[in-house]
C-alpha cells in the first residue's frame, strides 16, 4: 500500500491512498465517519462495478450520469446536485465519486458548491483519472462550448486508488491514461527510467497498475508544491499545447494519444534549440512505443498553428507558449510565432523527427 498527502494554501487536506481491495476496505471504513453518503458514477461504470459498491456499502443513495465528455456540463451538475438535495443530504455528509475524470470534475465541482461545500471521496476507475484527473483537486464542467471552463479547486478528503478497475477498460482508455504517464516520464527519471526497461508492456494493464503508485507520488510532489498552478504546476502542460490543437482539429484519437504526438512533436522542436538530442530521441522512441509503433498523419501545419494559438495559455498576441522536455527530467518553456510553429510541423511531418 501507498499513501501520499497533499495540503492546499487553504489548509485543505487530501490522502490518497493506493492498494487493492479499497471498496472493502479503506472505502467503507473512511464512510463511517459520515451520517450519509451519496455516489455519483457513471452508467458504463456502475452497471460494472455498481453491484461490488452495494456489496462493500451497503444501501446507498446513487445518481449516475450518461457516460462521456459530452455530458461533463451544467445540466448534469444541477441534476447531481438536485438529486442531491433530495436525498436530504447535509454540510456533515460526503459525495464519493465513482469514475473516469468526467465523474471526478463534475462531482468535484458539485461537491464543492452544494451548502458551499462538502466532503468528497475520488475513487477514479480509469487510468487517467488514477494517475491524473484524480490528484490535485482541479474540477469543472464543460461550457459554451468551451472545456473545463466553469471550475474550481476543492481537494477531495480522500482518493482511493484500486488496480483491480483497470481490468475492465477498452484499449483505448488505456493509452488515454499511458499518454499522462509517459509524459510524467519526461519530466521524472524515475519513471522514463521504468517505462524504457518495460516498453514491450507499456499497454498492459497489470503493468500499468504496477507504476500508478509512482505517478501518483509524482503529480502529488507538484500539486504540493504548486496547488493554485502559479509555477511549478505548469511543468504538467508538457506536450499539451501541440495537443490540444491536434485535439480541435482532427478530434478522432484519444487525450491522452495526442498528448503523445504532441510530446514526439515538441521533443524535435526542444533538439532542434539545444536540448539535449540522444535522451530526446529516447523519449520519442517511448512515444512512438506507446502510440503503437508509428506516428499517425499529422494535420495541416498551419492549420494547427492556428489552433494551437487559441490555447489559453498564450497570450495571444499571435505567439505559442510551450511546455517542451529538455533533458532528463527538464522542462523548459519556449515561445514560438505562429509561422515558426507551423515551419516546425511542416518539417516534422516530412523528416519525421
Ligand atoms: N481535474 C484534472 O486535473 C483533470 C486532469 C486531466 C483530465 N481531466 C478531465 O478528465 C476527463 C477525461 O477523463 P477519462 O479519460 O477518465 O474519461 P471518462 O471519465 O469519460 O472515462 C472514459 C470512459 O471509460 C469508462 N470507464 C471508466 N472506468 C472504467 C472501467 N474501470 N472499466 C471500463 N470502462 C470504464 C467511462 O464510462 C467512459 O466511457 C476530461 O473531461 C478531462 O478534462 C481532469
Ligand atoms: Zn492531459
Amino acid at each position: 500500500m501507498r499513501t501520499f498527502t497533499i495540503t492546499d494554501e487553504s489548509t485543505q487536506t487530501s490522502r490518497i491512498v493506493c492498494r487493492r481491495e479499497i471498496l472493502q476496505q479503506a472505502l467503507a471504513e473512511a464512510l463511517r465517519g459520515y451520517r450519509q453518503a451519496f455516489v455519483f458514477s457513471d452508467e458504463t461504470v456502475w452497471q460494472l462495478y455498481g453491484r461490488r459498491v452495494g456489496r462493500a456499502l451497503g444501501e446507498r443513495a446513487v445518481y449516475c450520469m450518461p457516460a462521456g465528455e459530452a455530458h461533463k456540463t451544467p445540466e448534469t451538475l444541477f441534476a447531481l446536485l438536485a438529486a442531491m438535495a433530495q436525498a436530504g443530504l447535509h454540510r456533515n455528509d460526503c459525495l464519493v465519486c465513482l469514475g473516469g475524470g468526467v465523474v471526478g470534475d463534475v462531482g468535484g465541482l458539485a461537491a464543492a458548491l452544494y451548502m458551499r461545500g462538502i466532503d468528497c471521496i475520488q475513487v477514479p476507475t480509469t487510468l487517467l483519472a488514477q494517475v491524473d484527473s484524480s490528484v490535485g483537486g482541479k474540477t469543472a464542467v464543460d461550457f459554451c462550448s468551451i472545456k473545463n471552463l466553469v471550475g474550481v479547486f476543492h481537494q477531495p478528503k480522500y482518493v482511493y486508488i484500486d488496480p483491480v478497475f483497470l481490468s475492465t477498460l477498452p484499449a483505448r482508455e488505456v493509452r488515454c491514461g499511458l499518454g499522462e504517464i509517459v509524459k510524467h516520464g519526461a519530466l521524472c527519471p524515475e519513471i522514463f527510467d521504468t517505462l524504457e526497461q518495460n516498453r514491450d508492456r507499456l499497454t498492459d494493464w497489470k503493468f500499468l497498475a504496477d507504476i500508478v503508485p509512482m505517478n501518483v507520488a509524482f503529480k502529488a510532489d507538484v500539486v504540493r508544491a504548486d496547488a493554485k498552478e502559479g509555477g511549478l504546476r505548469k511543468c504538467l502542460n508538457l506536450g499539451h499545447t501541440s495537443a490540444h490543437a491536434f485535439e480541435l482539429l482532427d478530434g478522432r484519437l484519444s487525450h491522452g494519444e495526442y498528448v503523445l504526438i504532441g510530446t514526439y512533436l515538441e521533443a524535435a522542436i526542444s533538439a532542434a534549440r539545444g536540448g539535449d538530442r540522444e535522451y530526446l530521441a529516447r523519449l520519442q522512441q517511448l512515444c512512438l512505443a506507446a502510440l503503437g509503433g508509428t506516428l499517425p498523419a499529422l494535420p495541416d501545419a498551419e492549420a494547427a498553428a492556428r489552433a494551437a494559438c487559441l490555447d489559453k495559455k498564450n497570450t495571444g498576441r499571435g505567439r505559442i507558449v510551450l511546455t517542451v522536455p529538455a533533458a532528463r527530467g527538464e522542462y523548459r518553456l519556449l515561445e514560438l510565432d505562429t509561422q515558426e510553429y507551423a515551419r516546425e510541423l511542416a518539417r516534422i511531418g516530412r523528416e519525421g523527427c
